[in-house]
């Protein structure tokens, strides 16, 4: 594996943090988070991380929580780019992957644009590791032979919706990230787009962590029960029949909450 040498020229690195768990980062983001001389971190990087970066490096809390913006995208662009032109090592943590709804992109495309040097370190997405963690593969032979990741944030009856929920009513495995409080709406969709409601589901709360909640249930009871339990972000759903897997044997992750509803 090899590194950038410190040439004077700053770096911008693209780094995904893993879904939550400290320990999931991979082994070329902790080394990098090591190195760096800034680090601008989301709501969700913990602590724990964080703690590793050098005790003389720049932290920068440039966290959104969800409808509620502190600092705008423009804005941590710029500050991106601003830190490198001064010729520092900059880590940009971001939970999960960097290019699974992380705006990775976005910022990725503003260091091209300033002529910034910039590489991405993927990361653990919790599309994959929170079903992982309530015991749910994605795929499964015989079962699911492929696996969409959609977000709730768009409002699911709004005319211009760009998720074609006719289209994901037919496909395998769901994962649906982001916009909890639709997930009422999202569930009425895929109903009438023909998704039987008996169809298993999944809602997991803070993956990996030790805060994780999981509750088990199928599309037309999964909403309420969400509600009910008062589930905040971040959390993922499930729907599909893999989601029937936990409840067959493959609930592995012992220390959290679950509640079971048939
Ligand atoms: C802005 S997206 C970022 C996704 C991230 N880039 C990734 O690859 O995991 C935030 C959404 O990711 C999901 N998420 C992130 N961390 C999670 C966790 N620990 N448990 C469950 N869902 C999580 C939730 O759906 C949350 O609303």
């Amino acid at each position: 594996m090899t590194y950038r040498k410190d040439d004077g020229i700053g770096t911008v690195y693209l780094v995904g943090a893993g879904p939550g768990d400290p320990d999931l980062i991979t082994v070329k983001g902790l080394k990098l988070l090591r190195r760096a001389d800034v680090v601008l971190f989301d709501r969700l990087a913990s602590d724990e991380l964080l703690n590793e970066a050098r005790p003389d490096a720049e932290l920068i809390d440039v966290g959104k929580t969800p409808y509620r913006a502190s600092i705008s995208q423009d804005e941590i662009n710029a500050l991106l780019v601003e830190k490198a032109q001064a010729g520092l090592t900059v880590v940009r943590l971001k939970g999960g992957d960097p290019f699974v709804f992380g705006r990775g992109g976005e910022e990725a495309l503003a260091c091209y644009a300033a002529g910034v040097r910039f590489e991405v370190v993927p990361g653990v997405s919790s599309a994959i590791a929170a079903p992982a963690y309530a015991g749910i593969p994605v795929t499964h032979r015989h079962m699911s032979t492929g696996f969409t990741v959609f977000t709730g944030h768009e409002d699911p009856n709004k005319d211009e919706t760009s998720v074609d929920y006719e289209a994901l009513a037919r496909v395998g495995t769901l994962v649906l990230m982001m916009g909890l409080g639709k997930l009422a709406k999202i569930s009425e969709r895929l109903q009438a787009a023909g998704l039987a409601p008996e169809t298993p589901a999944v809602c997991i709360e803070w993956a990996s962590t030790d805060q994780q909640r999981v509750i088990e249930g199928t599309l037309a009871t999964i909403a309420a029960l969400v509600s009910e339990a008062g589930f905040e972000s971040p959390a993922t759903t499930v729907i599909g029949a893999v989601a029937a897997l936990p409840q067959q044997g493959l609930r592995w992750f012992k220390d959290h909450e679950i509640e079971i509803c048939s």
